[in-house]
């Protein structure tokens, strides 16, 4: 039995150390928020859901450790924020809990813990609503969902986002195989999707990231799914790079294009794609993995980390309490 992604147990907080996997399953023990900035900005806990409740319980951490009236909350808070910029969930679950600082440290971590069933219920009603919409779009027939990075539930809490569906399909019998791209330079998709797809005996293939666009094109796939790590007033959606290709191909193949995300990844403030910060995680990861350089030494490397979709490319947005269907101009995307 694996064990949760991240949870609070006796006044730290326990996570998979993500970047171990699939070989090593370690569980780190979080004891401060330093240590937590620390596991955000690593990745040893990583995608939108899941870095919304690791700041949440960051916040809890700092509020025991440093108590709630000290400028070190302050700094604690603001470098939870600040730990990575494009996934919308991190600052939004550091802001809602400390801005119960007034109440106590009990009432935070109250809070970080409602934030942690919400996103666990959201993983759920996704499944659902997203398995639902694909056999409506696709026919109710054995599907070939392609998927990038990872949207499971190490990226949550449980079932995950886009992975959810896919687990739902299978759980209901629809799904022929997940074709999960490998996801470069970090690997999301072959070390940690892979990793999830097995444990949930279903039926996958991984594929280089290069190969997706083909695979479309030649009609290997029924539909895209993705997660999201911000989604814009307008749609426009931020994703791990190389989601934008695969849209381009999805949309050169006519094959639907769906984004998955909880409501708390949907950004009224950010009135367009434009607007989304993308983070850039240097060369390091580009020019090397685990330890070996793959590229010449010196060699300069350009390293975004995230993408934006444009709206006009996605089929649809699932989240736990909505389908709105870009193909039928449906919007506004988010409620006034
Ligand atoms: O850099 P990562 O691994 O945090 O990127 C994660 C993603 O891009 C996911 O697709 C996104 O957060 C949605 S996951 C539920």
């Amino acid at each position: 039995m694996t064990a949760p992604t991240i949870q609070w147990v006796d006044g730290s907080v326990h996570l998979i150390d993500q970047t171990l996997l699939p070989h090593t399953e370690e569980i780190l023990e979080i004891t401060s928020p330093a240590e937590m900035v620390n596991a955000i900005e690593r990745l040893a806990i990583r995608g939108a859901p899941a870095i919304g409740v690791a700041g949440a319980y960051g916040v809890a951490l700092a509020a025991v450790s440093v108590g709630i009236d000290t400028t070190e909350f302050e700094e604690a808070v603001d470098s939870l924020r600040n730990a990575r910029p494009t996934a919308v969930n991190l600052a939004r679950m550091v802001d809602r809990t400390a801005a119960l600082r007034a109440n106590g440290p009990e009432r935070i971590l109250e809070e970080a813990h409602a934030i942690r069933e919400e996103e666990l219920q959201a993983s759920v009603a996704m499944g659902d609503l997203g398995a639902d919409l694909i056999l409506d779009l696709v026919g109710d027939r054995p599907i070939r969902a392609m998927t990038i990075c990872n949207t499971g539930a190490l990226a949550t809490v449980e079932r995950g986002t886009a992975l959810s569906v896919i687990q739902t399909l299978h759980e209901r019998d629809r799904l022929q195989e997940a074709l999960p791209l490998e996801t470069r330079p970090l690997l999301q998709g072959s070390r940690l999707t892979t990793w999830e797809l097995q444990k949930m005996d279903a039926p996958f293939r991984l594929l280089v990231d290069s190969a997706g666009p083909f695979l479309l094109a030649r009609g290997d796939v029924d539909v895209v799914l993705t997660g999201a790590d911000r989604v814009a007033a307008n749609g426009d959606t931020a994703n791990k790079i190389g989601t934008f290709s695969i849209a381009l191909g999805a949309a050169h193949a006519g094959v639907p294009f769906i984004v998955v995300a909880p409501e708390s990844t949907v950004d009224a403030n950010t009135a367009t794609g434009s607007e989304i910060e993308i983070e850039d995680r240097g060369p390091s990861e580009v020019v090397g993995f685990g330890g070996t350089l793959t590229a010449p030494s010196g060699t300069p490397a350009i390293n975004p980390a995230f993408d934006v979709t444009p709206v006009d490319l996605i089929t649809a947005l699932v989240t736990d309490g909505r389908v709105i269907r870009y193909d039928r101009g449906e919007g506004p995307q988010v409620p006034a």
